[in-house]
């Protein structure tokens, strides 16, 4: 300041000289100027002096005014006091050069005041100030308004009050960067408005107020409140799904200030007690799963907010899928299902190979039209669960090449009942049509089919109700059928064999029934000497007319049967007779047991007839010749069925057929009676099934 008061006086000083020069010598003139600015800013209490110079003239006439109003006369030099208007009296003091002294000055004082000089004579000179005072800034306050400071389009205000102090400038600061007026400020008159507050808005708000003698600054330390911002659910460990057992804490957090309290919501359930937001759950289970909601409130705000996720507790079906295959129509589609139920979801199933895009949960049907393409092809059910990727197969197919069956038994009331059985492997199971000739059978008095249909009875008193008709029988699916046909045969037997033991005391027989042959039983016949026990019973009624006598009688099933206490040293001759309830069917060849009888009753027949017979020999022989030339040129003529070992051991007389049968039965040279080894019967096309054991040792050959 007297550095500045210097060099202003220093310019008066100047300016006063160059007046004085260039006025001088014509006549006198008054000047006046001031000296330094003449705007004075006065701290209030202190001493405060208008400093001017003056020249022109002597001892000129001062008055100091206060705006229009004159407070101080004096004629300088004169000592006289100075004339001082009321008020000012122990304020103003004048100095002999004009200057105005303000002792102690008050914010009254401030104001323009003008310095005139006169003299009589001269014109009048005069010269401005400004006064202003300023007192010390103090209790300068700054508040804000709401109260509640919070995030949103409610704008704050921040103002500042002071007790004592000329402001006359007012700057604001954040954080100590300067606020200049923007859409998000606006600087007032003794206030900052916060436009559209934020939390970034958070922080130390400081006013710096100014005047030309002192400077103040207030601050304010300024919470914006927001929040609950969007919450962050989480389950940790962080897994898509959970399974019954596994234990997880849900975790709720979200922004906020103050940071929000949090509640878990599960259903009707509220879990207060979780803290910062965490929820424990151990042990889960399947009830356990589904929707949590996450609520969150500003305490202070009250502010609320909330969130829900997805708990996933996954359980997967039990046990496998299981994959089947049905007819829709017998005649139109396949019904192919997947069946994998229970479980938490229920698992996805889809047969890819057949629908890229159909599928089902837990149980799923797809119908397609059975397509040769599908015959024998293994379908596969994808089962999708997202715990366990599963699968299963299925494969269909048309029905396969079978045998029927035939069974025969005897009922209650005495019917031969024949069970026809057509048995095809086939996916889905076949279904079988029964006719009889051309016209389909359905069920009736003697015909009956099963619930599954593959198995027909037919049932009647007499076999000649079951002979002569074809059956047949279709096992049938959508993808094809098979067909077979039975011709029922009357009771016959076709292979007969025995096996004696070592001893040659007990003999088994077998023999084999055709397989489409109508048999409820068999009776055993021997030809020779009596049975021990055979006697005693007295059953040898049967057969007696050409000494056979019936000694067992055996189940339609039985296929073969030991006689016992046989006399190794006797000679036996076997048969068995096929019967389909009362009727018999041809006996069975006829197979010898025992020792050489020597001549037999037929060879001492033979030799007896030998001289009229070799005549007829002679003539046969002739024919036979004939008859060889003319079939050595048939060679396709079908081969025998070797004979077995076992048969060939056996003596096989064929005595009790007829010459025709001798004929047809072995087309050889000369026949040797005793030696005549037969091939089985021509009878017995169908081929025996029946492979007897091979016997340890031979029987009996002499
Ligand atoms: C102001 O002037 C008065 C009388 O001249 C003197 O007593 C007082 O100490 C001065 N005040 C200051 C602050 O200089
Ligand atoms: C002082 O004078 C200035 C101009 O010189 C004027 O603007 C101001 O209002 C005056 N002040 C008073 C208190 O009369
Ligand atoms: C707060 O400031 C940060 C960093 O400058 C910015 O990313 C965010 O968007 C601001 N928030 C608001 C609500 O303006
Ligand atoms: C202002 O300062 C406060 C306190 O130091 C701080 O928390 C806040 O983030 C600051 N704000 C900005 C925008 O820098
Ligand atoms: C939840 O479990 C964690 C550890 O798994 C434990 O630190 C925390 O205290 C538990 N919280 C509650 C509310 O039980
Ligand atoms: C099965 O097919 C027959 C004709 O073949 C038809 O009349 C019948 O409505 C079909 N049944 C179903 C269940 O589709
Ligand atoms: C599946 O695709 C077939 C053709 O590929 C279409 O005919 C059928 O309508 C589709 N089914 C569904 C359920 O989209
Ligand atoms: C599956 O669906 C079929 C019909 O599409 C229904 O007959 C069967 O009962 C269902 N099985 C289960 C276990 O739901
Ligand atoms: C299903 O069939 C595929 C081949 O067709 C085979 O690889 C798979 O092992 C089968 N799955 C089952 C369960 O039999
Ligand atoms: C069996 O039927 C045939 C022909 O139908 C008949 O000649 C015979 O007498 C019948 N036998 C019995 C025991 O009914
Ligand atoms: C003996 O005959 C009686 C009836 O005369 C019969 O019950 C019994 O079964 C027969 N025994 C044998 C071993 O054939
Ligand atoms: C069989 O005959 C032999 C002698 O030829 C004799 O020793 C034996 O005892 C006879 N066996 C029986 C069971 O009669």
């Amino acid at each position: 300041m007297a550095s500045l008061d210097q060099s202003g006086r220093l310019t008066a000083v100047f300016l006063f000289v160059s007046l004085s020069v260039s006025f001088q010598g014509a006549h006198c003139q008054l000047v006046v100027a001031p000296v330094g600015p003449t705007l004075v800013n006065a701290r209030a209490g202190s001493n405060v002096t208008l400093a001017v110079l003056f020249g022109g003239a002597p001892d000129p006439v001062v008055t100091w005014s206060k705006g229009a109003l004159p407070v101080l006369t004096w004629t300088i030099g004169s000592s006289a006091a100075a004339d001082v208007a009321e008020g000012f009296k122990d304020v103003l003091e004048i100095g002999t050069d004009g200057s105005l002294t303000f002792v102690n000055v008050l914010l009254d004082h401030a104001g323009n005041y003008t310095m005139e000089l006169t003299k009589s004579g001269l014109s009048q000179a005069d010269t401005a100030f400004t006064l202003k005072v300023f007192e010390n800034f103090q209790n300068v306050e700054l508040t804000v308004q709401p109260d509640l400071l919070k995030e949103g389009i409610d704008p704050f205000l921040l103002q500042y009050s002071v007790l004592r102090g000329e402001v006359e400038q007012q700057r604001w600061l954040f954080n100590g960067t300067e606020i200049k007026t923007s859409s998000h400020y606006t600087v007032k008159d003794r206030s900052l408005e916060i436009l559209n507050p934020n939390r970034n808005d958070t922080g130390r708000y400081t006013v710096v107020l100014t005047n030309p003698l002192s400077r103040v600054e207030a601050h304010q330390d300024i919470t914006v409140l927001y929040g609950p911002d969007e919450p962050r659910l989480e389950a940790r460990p962080a897994k898509p799904f959970y399974i019954p057992g596994d234990s997880l804490s849900l975790v709720c957090q979200a922004g906020g200030s103050p940071l929000p309290t949090a509640v878990w919501v599960f259903g009707d359930l509220t879990f207060p007690d979780s803290q910062d937001g965490v929820l424990n759950r151990t042990n889960v289970q399947i009830s356990q799963g589904g929707v949590y909601t996450c609520k969150l409130t500003n305490q202070q705000t009250k502010e609320q907010r909330q969130k829900s996720m997805t708990l996933n507790v996954y359980e997967k079906p039990s046990g496998d899928p299981i994959c089947s295959v049905q007819s829709v129509n017998v005649t139109a589609a396949l019904l192919y299902h997947c069946q994998w139920p229970g479980g938490t979801p229920l698992a996805q199933l889809s047969f890819p190979e057949l629908s890229s895009n159909s599928s089902g949960a837990g149980n799923f049907s797809l119908t397609v039209t059975a397509l040769a393409n599908l015959d024998f092809k293994t379908v596969t059910c994808m089962a999708a669960h997202p715990v366990e990727q599963n699968k299963c197969n299925i494969t269909a197919s048309r029905p396969v090449e079978f045998l029927p069956a035939v069974r025969m038994s005897v009922d209650s009331l005495g019917k031969i009942v024949v069970s026809l059985q057509c048995v095809s492997d086939a996916s889905p199971q076949a279904v079988v049509s029964w006719s009889k000739g051309s016209e389909a059978v359905a069920n009736g008095a003697t015909h009956e089919i099963s619930s599954d249909t593959t198995q027909l009875q037919i049932r009647g008193y007499n076999v000649s109700d079951f002979v002569q008709q074809k059956y047949s029988c279709t096992s049938r699916n959508p993808l094809g059928s098979q067909r077979r046909e039975i011709q029922l045969q009357g009771p016959s037997i076709s292979a007969f064999s025995l096996f004696p033991n070592p001893e040659g005391t007990v003999v088994t027989l077998t023999w084999e029934v055709p397989p489409t042959s109508v048999v409820t039983g068999f009776d055993i016949q021997v030809k020779g000497p009596s049975l021990p026990g055979e006697k005693r019973n007295g059953t040898e009624s049967r057969g007696a007319s050409d000494g056979y006598r019936t000694i067992q009688q055996k189940p339609g099933s039985a296929r073969s049967t030991d006689v016992l206490a046989l006399d190794p040293n006797l000679s036996y001759r076997f048969r068995v007779i096929p019967r389909a309830r009362t009727t018999e069917g041809q006996p069975s060849e006829v197979r010898r047991l025992g020792p050489d009888e020597g001549l037999s009753g037929p060879a001492i027949a033979g030799i007896a007839a030998g001289i009229p017979c070799s005549l007829l020999f002679l003539v046969l022989m002739g024919g036979f010749i004939y008859l060889c030339v003319n079939c050595n040129k048939d060679k396709s003529r079908p081969a025998r069925y070797p004979v077995s070992r076992a048969v060939e051991k056996v003596i096989t007389t064929q005595s009790e057929m007829t010459p025709h049968h001798l004929l047809a039965g072995g087309l050889k040279s000369p026949p040797d009676y005793n030696k005549l080894q037969q091939a089985p019967s021509e009878r017995s096309v169908a081929l025996p099934t029946f492979v007897p054991p091979p016997p340890v040792r031979v029987a009996t050959i002499v």
